[in-house]
């Protein structure tokens, strides 16, 4: 493997240019996106996120991550754990995230990730974190004073993960917001202190696809860690499942295809239809005026299977050859150690830690 010192590579950062196989522009804005493995990804991961990653690649300097530290904030079986990161490196790598284009790491392979966190914490306060809905959600299902402390700090970790990375922008769906909006606000108090060290990162939120919901309670998110799990598409579904889930997906007795504030079931169906086919939601509701809600869920299954399949299709390869996921997970921790280090460095300066 090729190597360069971290003076050279801080420079090459900038200029460049090749490293480890990677090619980026000079002057290329930087993006940094990331997903827990809590669970297995599903289909509003696609849409809300992962979809979008392969073009993001063409035009930015990327970098994706699996979350491994954002996960064990609520408790994981560590097999599971295991497994789901390497299922979510394959599924990162199936939908089209090039490693010679961008960086892909596991979160804990990168120890300046927590290192950062704990330097932010220490400019974060209480009254913000605990302001955090993501926080107040999951915390609720824990008895009170039995929330883990990472649950509460998670926001300052996930800050580190963005401003680590230099990130100008940040694809999320809509319920990351907030944390973004935190990490903004730290940059601000933290360049206000020392001087413009950190760097301001924009979200990335699509109009649609950004809120994909449940499809057995349109009210709510579809999450990975749904206990129901008809409510949810996972990237493990066989083609004959995600049929009968399309099929069973909660609508009403209106019986018109359209997007409609009112009716949150079929507009969640019409939005994801709409999103997968790159089309508006108008073309989908033309489309589809007086046609039935069988014929349409139909449709939008079989268009999930013909995105689904070939991933799962290439996920099954890659898993088969640990090998290559073993070498390509040290061999991009180094690059991303040795590409984070000297900035990790510089914010230290600032602080005053020798
Ligand atoms: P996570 O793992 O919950 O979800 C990963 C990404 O997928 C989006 N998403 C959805 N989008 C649309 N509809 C849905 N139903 C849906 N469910 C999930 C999420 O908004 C997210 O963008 N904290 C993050 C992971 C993270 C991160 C970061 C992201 C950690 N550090 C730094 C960006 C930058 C999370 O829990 O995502």
């Amino acid at each position: 493997m090729f190597h360069l010192d971290e003076k050279q590579l801080y420079l090459s950062f900038w200029r460049v240019v090749t490293y480890a196989g990677i090619h980026y522009t000079q002057g290329m804005k930087s993006l940094v996106s990331g997903i827990q493995p809590s669970g297995v990804p599903t289909i509003g991961h696609i849409l809300g996120t992962v979809k979008n990653w392969r073009h993001y690649q063409e035009s930015y300097r990327c970098h994706f991550f699996i979350a491994d530290l954002h996960a064990i904030t609520v408790q994981q079986d560590p097999a599971v754990l295991r497994a789901n990161s390497l299922k979510l490196l394959a599924f990162f790598l199936a939908s089209g995230v090039d490693p010679k284009k961008s960086s892909v790491t596991i979160q804990s392979h990168v120890p300046q990730h927590a290192e950062l966190s704990w330097l932010l914490s220490c400019f974060t306060h209480l009254g913000e974190l605990s302001r955090m809905t993501q926080f107040k959600d999951k915390s609720a299902s824990h008895s009170t004073k039995a929330e883990p402390f990472g649950l509460f700090a998670y926001p300052v970790l996930m800050a580190a993960d963005i401003l680590l990375h230099e990130a100008d922008f940040v694809p999320v769906g809509a319920d990351q917001k907030q944390h973004i909006e935190l990490t903004r606000d730290l940059v601000i108090r933290f360049n206000h202190r020392y001087g413009e060290v950190l760097k301001m990162p924009e979200p990335i939120i699509p109009e649609f696809g950004a809120r994909v919901r449940s499809l057995q309670d349109p009210t709510k998110k579809m999450s990975k860690s749904d206990s129901n799990a008809q409510g949810y598409i996972s990237i493990d579904d066989a083609p004959e499942v995600i049929v009968k889930k399309i099929k069973k997906a909660v609508t009403d007795s209106v019986g018109v295809v359209a997007y409609d504030n009112e009716r949150p079931g079929i507009s969640s169906l019409v939005e994801m239809y709409s999103v997968l086919t790159d089309q508006s939601v108008d073309a989908v509701e033309v489309a589809y005026q007086g046609v039935g809600y069988g014929k349409f869920k139909k449709d939008l299954a079989d268009v999930l299977v013909s995105i689904i399949e070939p991933i799962q299709i290439e996920m099954k390869r890659l898993l088969g050859d640990e090998d290559y996921l073993d070498s390509l997970m040290s061999a991009q921790s180094r690059l991303v150690i040795s590409r984070t280090a000297p900035y990790l460095r510089k914010i230290k300066d600032a602080i005053g830690l020798l």
